[in-house]
């Protein structure tokens, strides 16, 4: 059993104001909280129902399927880049409007889901990113390998927790059946370990809220005594990470193949409304966003095929999302201040 300690959760989102341990107004935390607070990593278990995880299994190999390139959920042999649409070695999808896939929608709209996040946050003012589907098959022999990529996605010239990333995952997942891999503890060191190695030139950032680990920055982690943990999980377990977090994710070893949803949230109040107008014509257009939910980078839904625009692309989704009120809310839009 976790232990009771008080804490309060104050509506502050930036620095480490998330969570202060304080005498008056105590509210017991979750144990998974006190896991995520702890850590840097934690596992909400069971976040969306295991009947409604496996229909979305079923419904994301249905979209694999309905490019009817050859593709059979049932057929391991018709694994093959030939027969799919543009997946990476990482098992990353993104391309094809999939980030706005009802399927998709869906599960970010999960009451599990969301709420989890609005208690890290103590907000229920959120927006959500339009993010990647990992579909990591096993055994391919197709791709390149998966080469380790440790990174944090926030700009070390930004200390403090600032965003707490999530993915659903959607089948059983064991210690050797691929997925996140986190350097746990690592959120408390990160500062440090920007200001003790600014000395070092840095791997070249794909956008400013990215940070690679050299050779040299993964031994600093581990000589100051940060395990790297394979996060195992059940389907429709939520996995939470805090965005100072060193990670990457591993291909599966075993013949089960890794599936997930990532889904990531952020008070609205952390986002501008530039952020908001730019989010909005993500999300009209069907663009694709990374975790970051006040969409700094956007996609162009431009998969590659043998090096050309893949003549499979799509522009819009399969089945269109239908979101309530509260599924609109997490666009942002309506959080956009008309002029007066
Ligand atoms: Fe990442």
């Amino acid at each position: 059993m976790p232990s009771a300690t008080a804490i309060t959760v104050t509506p502050e989102v930036s620095g480490e104001k998330i969570a202060k341990i304080t005498a008056d107004a105590p509210m017991k935390l979750d144990s998974w909280h006190e896991d995520l607070l702890r850590d840097g990593f934690c596992v909400v278990k069971g976040a969306v129902p295991k009947d409604r995880a496996k229909a979305y299994t079923n419904e994301m190999l249905s979209w694999l399927e309905g490019f009817d390139l050859g593709f059979k959920r049932d057929d391991p042999s018709t694994i093959h880049r030939d027969n799919l649409p543009e997946i990476d070695q990482k098992g990353m999808c993104l391309n094809y409007a999939i980030s706005h896939e009802k399927f998709v929608w869906d599960i970010r709209t999960e009451p599990g889901v969301v709420e989890a996040f609005e208690k890290v946050y103590g907000d229920k003012d959120l927006i959500v990113s339009f993010d990647a589907v990992n579909f990591g098959f096993p055994n391919r022999k197709d791709l390149p390998p998966n080469k380790p990529w440790p990174h944090q996605d926030q700009d070390p010239t930004k200390p403090g927790f600032r965003v707490l990333q999530g993915l659903v995952n959607l089948l059983p997942n064991g210690p050797k059946d691929g997925g996140l891999i986190v350097a746990k503890g690592a959120h408390k060191l990160s500062e440090q370990f920007h200001k003790e190695m600014a000395w070092e030139t840095p791997i070249p950032a794909w956008n400013p809220e990215w940070y690679g680990y050299t050779d040299a920055g993964m031994k600093w982690l581990a000589d100051h005594g940060c395990e790297w943990v394979k996060v195992c999980a059940e389907p429709g377990d939520l996995l939470l990470w805090d965005s100072r977090v060193p990670h990457y994710n591993l291909s599966s070893e075993t013949n089960t193949p890794r599936f997930c949803v990532y889904t990531c949230y952020m008070p609205v109040r952390d986002a501008s409304q530039d952020d908001l107008i730019r989010k909005k014509a993500a999300f009209e257009g069907w663009f694709g966003t990374t975790h970051w939910p006040n969409c700094q980078v956007t996609g162009k839904n431009k998969a590659k095929r043998n090096g050309e625009d893949d003549p499979h692309n799509r522009f819009e989704p399969r089945t269109k999302p239908v979101l309530d009120e509260r599924g609109y809310k997490l666009t942002g839009i309506p959080y956009i201040q008309t002029k007066a």
